[in-house]
């Protein structure tokens, strides 16, 4: 058997103790090549009681230096569309599809690229998303980009397709309800920059009546 069939954090997840634990557990999780290059593992944050999770592609150059998601330019416009949108960031549990930062250098001691994660190295790391959820129990996932929606409702994911509605889908063996948008860093890199970042506002919006008339339910 190819060893790279083998690749999963299962071994790594412990079953019980809540987020901290999960947190502790996947400081050493070595269930794919990803742990050896980058320099720690970058786990959810945010409360376990949040209502809203979420999910973005993996850890950034900053992220994997600060040690938490969406803490680079990504997640700073993220945390302004958010807002914008009427969700407060702070109330929200954000994580990624992937834990490590994936990277190439073009030369020795040069900036490090973004590279993104395969299909193997996403579901690797899948039961650590699986774990969150089950621990957070979220009434809204909103998945943000293409990496995150594959990973969480397979290959055939188009995000263009379903941006901006409102999915409801078994995920790891529960029924979720989940709002796909872009990522921030497509917004980052469009041409049309404010355009592409009114398109991610109007999603989120969609996330945040969600979320209200949840409350309203109360
Ligand atoms: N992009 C992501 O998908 N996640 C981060 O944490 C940062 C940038
Ligand atoms: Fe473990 Fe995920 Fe990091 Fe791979 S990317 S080593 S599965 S935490």
């Amino acid at each position: 058997m190819a060893p790279e069939d083998d690749y999963t954090a299962e071994p790594f997840v412990p079953v019980r103790g809540g987020l901290p634990a999960l947190r502790r557990a996947a400081a050493d999780c070595r269930g794919c090549p990803l742990h050896r290059d980058a320099t720690r593992t970058v786990f959810g944050a945010g409360s376990a009681q949040a209502r809203v999770m979420l999910v973005g592609e993996q850890p950034g150059d900053q992220e994997d230096q600060q040690g938490k998601p969406f803490v680079g330019p990504a997640g700073k416009l993220l945390d302004r569309a958010l807002a914008e949108a009427g969700i407060d960031p702070g109330e929200a549990y954000v994580t990624n599809a992937v834990k490590h930062f994936k990277f190439t250098r073009a030369e020795p001691r040069k900036r490090r690229i973004h590279k993104a994660p395969n299909l193997r190295e996403m579901s690797a790391c899948s039961p650590w998303l699986a774990a969150e959820l089950a621990v957070v129990e979220p009434e809204l996932i909103v998945v943000l980009g293409a990496t995150a929606g594959k990973a969480l409702l397979g290959s055939s994911f188009r995000v263009g397709e379903v941006r901006g509605t409102v999915l409801e889908e078994e995920i790891h063996g529960r029924p979720e309800r989940l709002v796909p948008t872009v990522h921030p860093s497509s917004v980052l890199r469009a041409d049309d920059r404010e355009g592409a970042y009114q398109g991610l506002v109007q999603d989120l919006r969609t996330a945040a009546r969600v979320l209200s008339k949840d409350r309203s339910k109360d």
